[in-house]
């Protein structure tokens, strides 16, 4: 299945490098592109419509302010359109792209090195009338499902989601890798003040988030059973959580998630 991307940004560049695969591509500023191309195999075209018509599947990795713009040149050329936009329902883009296989994505930047998580929002009452017929998940022939659904698998976990949640989910995965930046940036800073160097405590930190990861895949990603494990009662990790608690971790978490879905202060 040949690949193509329409726009030449972070996430297109996270893609590409998971998928190990030459794509073809496209960006307003052609150096961008030809930069992506020569570092993961492919070509860089002139034109939008170019990448459609020479792609079977484009991947939309423009911005989601640009659909309609973009989809004025892709879709007289696109046979089959995946879209990564956030905030860009399903209902939306068969709109712009109407009368071919549509799929919705929401990756995370972790898909560079193939750890990502990955969100397919599915339309679940017509997916369920589909069911056993030909259609599938896209709504394109039940191969084409299989070879897309594949396609996006390869770059981590692919969580199939009703499409009226994946908004929530991308508070959650796709928004993540900053807050997790943020989170260990929080922690190298507080040992600096207590004296350990920062690249030291960076190294100590995000060695701890990558072993905790794991751990939380092992333990069936009980979250509750880790931490019991790791807070001996009148401990120190007690004494260190409560203070998380009281400055409002849980709370926080819940105001970034309303901020991303438009509906905090
Ligand atoms: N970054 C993430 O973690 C993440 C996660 C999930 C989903 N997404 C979605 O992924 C998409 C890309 O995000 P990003 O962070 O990669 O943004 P980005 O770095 O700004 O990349 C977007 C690219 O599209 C280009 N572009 C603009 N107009 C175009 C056009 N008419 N045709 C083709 N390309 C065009 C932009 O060029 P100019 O800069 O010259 O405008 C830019 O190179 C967004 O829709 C976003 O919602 C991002």
């Amino acid at each position: 299945m040949q690949v193509g991307l329409i726009g030449c940004g972070n996430m297109a560049r996270a893609l590409a490098r998971g998928w190990r695969r030459p794509v073809l591509c496209s960006d307003p500023i052609a150096e961008r592109a030809r930069g992506l191309a020569e570092e993961v195999g492919g070509e860089a075209l002139a034109s939008n419509a170019e990448v459609a018509r020479r792609s079977d599947l484009v991947v939309l990795c423009h911005k989601p302010a640009q659909l309609r713009e973009v989809a004025a040149e892709v879709a007289p050329e696109a046979r089959a359109v995946a879209s990564i936009l956030a905030s860009t329902p399903l209902a939306a883009l068969r709109v712009s792209y109407p009368e071919r296989p549509v799929y919705r994505f929401i990756p995370s930047l972790p898909v560079e090195v193939r750890q990502g998580a990955v969100v397919q929002g599915i339309d679940s009452q017509q997916s369920a009338a589909e069911d056993g017929a030909d259609g599938g998940d896209g709504g394109g022939s039940g191969a084409l499902d299989v070879e897309v659904t594949q396609l996006f698998s390869q770059l981590g976990t692919l969580v199939v989601l009703d499409d009226s949640l994946v908004d929530v989910a991308t508070g959650l995965m796709s928004c993540a890798p900053a807050y997790v930046a943020l989170v260990a940036e929080a922690q190298i800073d507080a040992g600096v003040r207590r004296g350990i160097p920062a690249q030291l405590g960076a190294q100590l930190v995000v060695q701890t988030l990558a072993g905790t990861a794991e751990l939380l895949r092992q333990r069936d990603f009980d979250t509750v059973a880790v931490r019991r494990e790791v807070t001996s009662p009148g401990g120190l990790t007690a004494r260190g959580v409560a203070a998380l608690e009281r400055a409002g971790l849980r709370a926080a978490f819940n105001d970034a998630l309303d901020a991303v879905l438009g509906q905090g202060t």
